[in-house]
């Protein structure tokens, strides 16, 4: 019985750690935590561009970390986008996610894998770092065209 018990308990706390949606985020949260997400990627881009402008000296550690933080942002982004987080206008969210939603994962899955290959090479040198940047930004245009709304 004991071992039963303690079965079902594994069993049950497992379904909430893997379970679908970010179980336990309020819709709010939701919201808040795919933003917080996507400005972490929006700074790691910023701080590379600005190497690549000549506007900070060239890092190759810093730049490695930033393509990191990319390449560890979409899977968990992809899963913050309940339906009933559609239309909330405190989100940028077009509804086209919840249209496409394979199109939107797949850029999304694109995203990780440039940033990915970005991290194995940004640490090259900045002209190895510029091919991969631009690869990697092609992704964020590609995206947000469809998938966000403008500012408005
Ligand atoms: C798979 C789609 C997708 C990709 C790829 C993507 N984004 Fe986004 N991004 C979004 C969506 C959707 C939002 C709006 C989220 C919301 O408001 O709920 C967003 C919002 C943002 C924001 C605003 C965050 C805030 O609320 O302050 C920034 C900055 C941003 N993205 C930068 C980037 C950059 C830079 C890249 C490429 C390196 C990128 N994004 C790639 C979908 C994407």
């Amino acid at each position: 019985m004991k071992q039963l018990r303690r079965l079902l308990l594994l069993v049950v706390g497992m379904g909430l750690a893997v379970g679908p949606v970010a179980p336990g985020l309020a819709q709010e949260d939701v919201i808040k935590e795919r933003q917080k997400l996507m400005k972490s990627v929006g700074k790691a881009t910023k701080t590379m561009g600005e190497m690549l402008q000549g506007k900070v000296p060239y890092d190759a550690a810093a730049a490695v970390a930033a393509m990191e933080t990319i390449a560890g942002v979409p899977a968990k982004f992809v899963k913050l986008f309940p339906e009933d987080s559609a239309g909330d206008p405190d989100s940028k969210a077009a509804d086209a996610i919840w249209e496409d939603m394979a199109r939107f994962q797949k850029l999304a899955a694109s995203l990780e894998k440039d940033a990915k290959a970005g991290a194995s090479v940004a640490g090259n040198g900045p002209d190895a770092l510029k091919g991969a940047f631009v690869k990697l930004t092609e992704n964020c245009k590609a995206c947000h065209k469809d998938f966000r709304l403008e500012d408005n």
